[in-house]
């Protein structure tokens, strides 16, 4: 198995509800090495621009107001099949949908306010992690 890095974020409602710790706690727990850590704010820019390829969805604008809300946590983590370990313990898009034991489908109940992103790929991470974390060499 390959040893890869992954872009996670606690979106603004899980550091709003006080769930920084139980989902990072999380993907710790699964086994996977957490490499970098950020409280910050996301400019519009910013998400603009890691939200890039939704730029034509009827659910962008929407998307850009939620993640610009608040404070998020940006984090990177490291394992075998770090990706997909991560994906899976988030649970579906959607929580309404999601999988009871994933942090979706434990937590959430509406997919506007879905309460975690991780990359979905190789690429993406790539560059999310350079996009969120530019002055570090990770
Ligand atoms: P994420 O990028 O945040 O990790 O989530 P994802 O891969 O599971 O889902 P994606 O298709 O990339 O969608 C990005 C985010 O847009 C919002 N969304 N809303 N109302 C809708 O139909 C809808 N679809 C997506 C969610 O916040 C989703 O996480
Ligand atoms: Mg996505």
């Amino acid at each position: 198995m390959e040893v890869e890095k992954t872009f996670a974020m606690v979106k603004p409602d899980g550091v709003e509800r006080g769930l920084v710790g139980e989902i990072l706690g999380r993907f710790e727990k699964r086994g996977l090495k957490m490499c970098a850590l950020k409280f910050m704010r996301v400019s519009r820019e910013l998400a603009e621009e890691h939200y890039g390829v939704h730029r034509d969805k009827p659910f962008y604008d929407t998307l850009i107001e939620y993640i610009t809300s608040g404070p998020v946590v940006a984090s990177v983590f490291e394992g075998p099949n770090a990706i997909n370990a991560v994906r899976a313990t988030m649970g579906a898009t959607d929580p309404a949908e999601a999988a009871p034991g994933t942090i979706r489908g434990d937590f959430g109940v509406h997919i506007d306010h879905n309460l975690v992103h991780g990359s979905d790929g190789p690429d993406t991470a790539t560059r999310e992690i350079t996009l969120f974390f530019p002055d570090e060499s990770l």
